[in-house]
């Protein structure tokens, strides 16, 4: 897609209602010819704008596909999206990602898909990933950090699609320890952080994102270890994969960057307030510890979930099935 496409985009998103031919050339800067061929461009790749003599053009919809050009032009970031790759279908974007990441690939270099034929989760489980519906993308990072200290990396990226998930749709999403997004008790969203490190630093990190945006029901898969939903199932509206996607990046580029100067500290305070058992009392099956029960205090800056029994101890939980009592 042409950049003046990208923008005209962006200002139909900008102002809702119709947009005069004139007001969407002197804002590109190019002729009334030009935008109406931009506007042609635009229709072939799916979008519908409808034209009304005297009135102008409005976009009506937008196609389901994420256009990485599109996602470029709406990026605000200064370091997430510098380089942005885009493949229609991949084994894995976290697998992608880390290949380009041993090649050397800048910080901030995002691998996008339509489709995953081998999407990971978490604890070598299968991430369902059917084309045309979901996001996944995946992130290079270069922190200067200690490798004890990379999951507060995913703590980030799970504040990151909680906003995203905010700003683009009405829904609020809640944060279940670890790292597992929720909406109505249901997954989301799932993160899998990978790294190479040294035992003195680490080399990269890998930010895997998976959203389920417009997934319908019949495309999960029957044998999922808990509920899961999608934006769409949860709003009745589709989501623009382009806009969420931006959405989502420049989101992680804010933190990012707040992480770099000020540290986790803020990044802990926004993961709590997020999180489902916020103040209340929780239940972790699986623990390998003898605690069971207790209140939950909040996260360590290694991401343990620190629990207060009754007998006031308190207690670090590295592992286990959170339940909110
Ligand atoms: C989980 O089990 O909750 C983590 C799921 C992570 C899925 C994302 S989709 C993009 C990236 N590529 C992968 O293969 N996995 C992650």
């Amino acid at each position: 897609m042409h950049a003046k496409a990208g923008n005209i985009l962006r200002l139909f998103r900008s102002e809702d209602g119709y947009i005069s031919g004139e007001h969407l050339s002197r804002e590109l800067g190019v002729s009334r010819t030009a935008v109406w061929k931009h506007i042609s461009a635009l229709r072939k790749n799916g979008y519908h704008i409808e034209a009304v003599p005297s009135r102008g053009y409005r976009l009506m919809s937008s196609p389901d596909s994420i256009d990485p050009h599109e996602v470029k032009t709406q990026l605000d970031s200064t370091i997430i999206g510098r380089r942005l790759e885009f493949l229609k279908i991949t084994i894995s974007t976290n697998a992608d990602a880390f290949r380009l990441a041993e090649e050397g690939a800048t910080e901030g270099t995002v691998v996008l898909a339509d489709a995953q034929n081998g999407g990971k989760g978490r604890r070598g489980r299968i991430w369902a990933s059917p084309a045309g519906a979901n996001l996944y993308c995946s992130v290079i990072l270069r922190p200067a950090i200690m490798p004890y200290e990379a999951p507060q990396l995913t703590f980030l990226s799970a504040v990151a699609v909680a906003r995203a998930i905010e700003l683009t749709t009405k829904l609020t999403p809640e944060i279940k320890w670890p790292n597992d997004l929720l909406i109505s008790g249901k997954k989301i969203a799932g993160l899998l952080n990978e790294m190479s490190a040294e035992t003195d630093g680490i080399n990269f990190v890998i930010l895997g994102i998976g959203v389920n945006l417009n997934m319908k029901a019949e495309q999960f898969p029957e044998n999922l270890r808990h509920p899961a939903t999608s934006l769409f199932l949860e709003s009745g509206t589709r989501v623009d994969r382009s806009i969420f996607t931006s959405t989502m990046l420049n989101e992680l580029d804010r933190l990012y960057t707040d992480f770099l100067s000020y540290g986790f500290g803020p990044i802990r305070e926004e993961w709590q307030l997020r999180c489902n058992a916020n103040g209340r009392q929780v239940f972790v099956s699986d623990t390998g510890t003898e605690c069971t029960g207790g209140l939950f205090m909040g996260i360590d800056s290694d991401g343990a979930m620190l629990l207060r029994s009754d007998d006031d101890v308190l207690h670090r939980i590295t592992c286990g099935d959170v339940r909110v009592i």
